[in-house]
């Protein structure tokens, strides 16, 4: 048994990577590598027996906003061990190796994970930060003409367009937004909200939302300025909405929100030096890796 990391570049360890992902999360990252979406600091950490990878731990460098403080961040995902080698003590000792990595050049660690695994990542120092839900009011008054264009990711300009953009953006929030990263919000765009990705022309900003059951769910909106949020909003009007629910910390828009406390699918598990997030916050869904 082999230590690699050399995954993105090593066409063979890059196979046994996605054989594994498949295998244990029924997907894999082959699509948007080819699409030239893969960058260097998405790194894949794993244990590899002759053809076959027994385990992995990726981390993502980004830098984020956190309460106002600029801050380098290792987001740790793709955490899976091969069903035939679980409970070898292969995964832990991966997440030990990337939490000694960079632990220097790191202010936060962060992750995403199902409850039932809390105490394995406290094992390695992460613990569960708290999130609320973000709730606001929809105006029906604030109806709008139809501006929104859905993009068509299928299209290489298109997607080459919305990469430019995501790269130029501000953060979604102060509180917790991500600074850099287009390559993970373009992962969220192509595979998960392929349908949901529109072009406000007017405010020349990028909004990705949905709506299901009279309930407008938005996820992002990318902008290199401050947008007015109620008219991008609009649009929408006559689609039934009578509420809004954000999947980031809306601290950056000028409507008024309520919270509400929040169950999460996946908690939001965070290991840091000293506790960094003191308000009530809701993570971003699109730097989600
Ligand atoms: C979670 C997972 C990566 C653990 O891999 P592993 O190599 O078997 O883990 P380790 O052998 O290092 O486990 C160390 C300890 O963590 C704990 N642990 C591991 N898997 C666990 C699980 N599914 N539930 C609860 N505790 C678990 C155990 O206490 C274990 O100690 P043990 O030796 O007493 O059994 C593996 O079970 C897996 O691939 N699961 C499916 C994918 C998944 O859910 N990944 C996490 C996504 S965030």
């Amino acid at each position: 048994v082999k230590q690699v990391e050399d995954i993105r570049d090593n066409p063979k360890h890059r196979a046994m990577f996605h054989s594994l992902t498949n295998r244990v999360f029924e997907f894999d990252l082959e699509q948007w590598r080819k699409l030239g979406f893969w960058p260097e600091k998405y790194k894949p950490h794993a244990f590899v027996d002759g053809d076959s990878m027994l385990s992995n731990v990726s981390t993502f460098d980004m830098r984020l906003s956190v309460e106002g403080q600029k801050l380098r961040a290792r987001q740790v995902g793709t955490v899976m061990t091969h069903s035939e080698h679980r409970g070898h003590g292969y995964a832990s000792r991966l997440m030990e190796h990337v939490v000694e990595k960079y632990d220097a050049d790191a202010d936060l660690f962060f992750l995403f994970t199902s409850p039932h695994l809390i105490p394995f990542y406290n094992q390695t120092g992460f613990e569960v930060v708290e999130e609320r839900r973000f709730l606001a009011a929809y105006s029906a008054e604030s109806v709008g003409k139809v501006r929104l264009h859905e993009l068509d990711l299928t299209k290489a300009d298109s997607r080459d367009w919305l990469f430019a953009r995501a790269s130029n953006r501000i953060p979604i929030s102060r509180r917790f937004g991500i600074l850099d990263g287009p390559e993970i919000f373009m992962y969220h765009s192509l595979y998960r909200y392929p349908d949901c990705v529109f072009h406000d022309e007017v405010q020349d900003c990028v909004l990705i939302a949905r709506v299901v059951d009279e309930v407008l769910h938005v996820y992002d909106i990318v902008s290199d300025s401050p947008v007015n949020e109620s008219e991008l909003l609009s649009s929408f009007a006559g689609q039934g909405v009578k509420s809004l629910e954000f999947h980031f910390t809306p601290d950056q828009l000028s409507l008024s929100v309520e919270t509400q406390p929040f169950d999460p699918e996946d908690v939001f598990m965070v290991r840091a030096k000293d506790p960094v997030f003191h308000g009530e916050i809701r993570n971003q869904t699109t730097l989600q890796a």
